[in-house]
C-alpha cells in the first residue's frame, strides 16, 4: 500500500446535508438556508485546502456535496487535487431537518449510468470512483454488467476504482472485492473502510496478502463522534480516559489522537476527517503534526470491541 504526505483527507458527508448520522450536539434546529449551507461548505473546503488537504471524498448521497465539489474544484487550476466520489445512493431528504427518509440505496446499472452523468463533471480532478457501501446482499459484486461498465469507465478516464464498505462483515466484503477481475485485470484498487479505536477488525485483513498493493482510505475514524466522552456511552470510559491522557501528553485534542491512531496503527493511503465546521477541521488536522509512540499505539489497540457490537450501536445512531 502506498501513502501520501498529508495523511488527512476530507469527507464531505457532513457539509453536504444538514442532517447526518452521528452523536453530535450541533444545533441544527434553526431554519435551514441553502445559500448559507453552500457558503459554509465552501469555507470548510477552502480551509482544508489552505492546510494542505488534497483528497476530498464525496457522493451523490451526500446532498449538495458533490455539486459543491464540482463548482469548487473546477475553479482550482492545478493538478494536485484528488476527488473521490461514489455511486449507489440517492439523497431524498430535500434539506429538510424534519425528513424521515434521507437516502435510497440502489445498486443497479441504471443508477450507475445516471449518477455518472453528474460525477463526470468532477474531471479532471476525479481520481477515484467507488461503489457506495458495497454489500453482499445487493449482489453488486456479482453483477457482470455493472463490473464491465466500471471497467470501461476505469479505462476511458484513467480512474482508480474502489468500494466503500460498512458493517460487521466488511472484511468478508473486502476479501471478495479485492479478488474481482475483468478481462484478467483486478478491478478495485482502493477500499474505503471503517477503522477506529473501537472497530479494529480491519487489522485481520491487512495481515494477509489480499490487500497487497491496494489503497486503504479510512472512514469513521472518530466512530461518528463516539470517541468523545458521552454519558450515553459510559461503557467506553476506559477509551475516554486513555484518549484524554494522550491528548494531554501530545497537546492536541482527543479527535487528533483518535485520527492519529488510525494513521499510525495500520498502513493506509489516508484517513478521512468528517468535520462539518472550521473549528473541528483545524482540530482534526493536528493529527498531521504528531506521531504516537509504540506503547501508546498498543494501549489503544487493546481497547477494541467486537465489531458486531460496534455496528449494532452504529445502527441505533440518529440523524442529527
Ligand atoms: N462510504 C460510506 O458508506 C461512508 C460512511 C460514513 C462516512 N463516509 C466518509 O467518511 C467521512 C468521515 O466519516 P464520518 O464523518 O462518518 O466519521 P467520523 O470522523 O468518525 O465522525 C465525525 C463526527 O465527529 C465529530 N467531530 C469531529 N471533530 C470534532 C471535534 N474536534 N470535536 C467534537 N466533535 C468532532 C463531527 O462533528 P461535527 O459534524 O460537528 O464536525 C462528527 O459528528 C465522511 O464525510 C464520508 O466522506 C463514508
Amino acid at each position: 500500500m502506498d501513502t501520501m504526505d498529508g495523511k488527512i483527507g476530507l469527507g464531505t458527508a457532513a457539509i453536504g446535508r444538514p442532517l447526518y448520522i452521528n452523536v453530535n450536539n450541533n444545533n441544527h434546529k434553526k431554519e435551514f438556508s441553502y445559500m448559507d449551507f453552500v457558503r459554509d461548505g465552501r469555507a470548510v473546503l477552502d480551509l482544508a485546502y489552505q492546510h494542505g488537504v488534497r483528497y476530498f471524498d464525496t457522493a451523490p448521497g451526500y446532498g449538495m456535496a458533490e455539486q459543491l465539489l464540482v463548482d469548487w474544484s473546477s475553479a482550482k487550476k492545478e493538478g494536485t487535487i484528488q476527488v473521490a466520489t461514489k455511486w449507489g445512493y440517492t439523497y431524498v431528504a430535500d434539506y429538510s431537518p424534519q425528513a424521515v427518509q434521507h437516502e435510497i440505496k440502489e445498486h443497479s446499472l441504471a443508477k450507475l449510468n445516471e449518477q455518472w452523468e453528474t460525477s463526470i463533471k468532477l474531471l479532471p480532478h476525479l481520481s477515484t470512483y467507488q461503489i457506495h457501501s458495497a454489500t453482499l446482499e445487493t449482489g453488486v459484486l456479482d453483477n457482470e454488467k455493472i463490473l464491465n461498465r466500471l471497467a470501461e469507465l476505469k479505462d476511458t478516464h484513467s480512474l482508480t476504482l474502489g468500494i466503500s464498505s460498512t458493517g460487521a462483515n466488511q472484511v468478508e466484503v473486502l476479501t471478495k472485492a479485492s479478488k474481482l477481475n475483468v478481462n484478467g485485470v483486478e478491478l478495485f484498487d482502493l477500499f474505503q473502510v471503517t477503522y477506529n479505536v473501537f472497530d479494529q477488525s480491519l487489522q485481520s485483513i491487512v495481515m494477509n496478502d489480499s490487500l497487497r498493493g491496494k489503497r486503504l482510505v479510512i472512514k469513521e475514524a472518530l466512530a461518528n463522534g463516539r470517541v468523545f466522552p458521552n454519558d450515553k456511552y459510559s461503557h467506553y470510559e476506559a477509551v475516554y480516559n486513555r484518549l484524554s491522557e494522550l491528548s494531554v501528553k501530545y497537546k492536541v485534542g482527543m479527535d487528533a489522537i483518535a485520527l492519529r491512531f488510525c494513521i499510525d496503527s495500520i498502513p493506509s493511503y489516508l484517513v478521512l476527517s468528517g468535520a462539518s465546521n472550521e473549528q473541528h477541521l483545524i482540530s482534526n488536522l493536528k493529527a498531521n503534526d504528531i506521531a504516537l509512540e509504540e506503547d501508546d499505539i498498543n494501549s489503544l489497540k487493546e481497547l477494541s470491541i467486537d465489531p458486531i457490537h460496534y455496528w449494532y450501536e452504529r445502527k441505533k445512531l440518529d440523524w442529527n
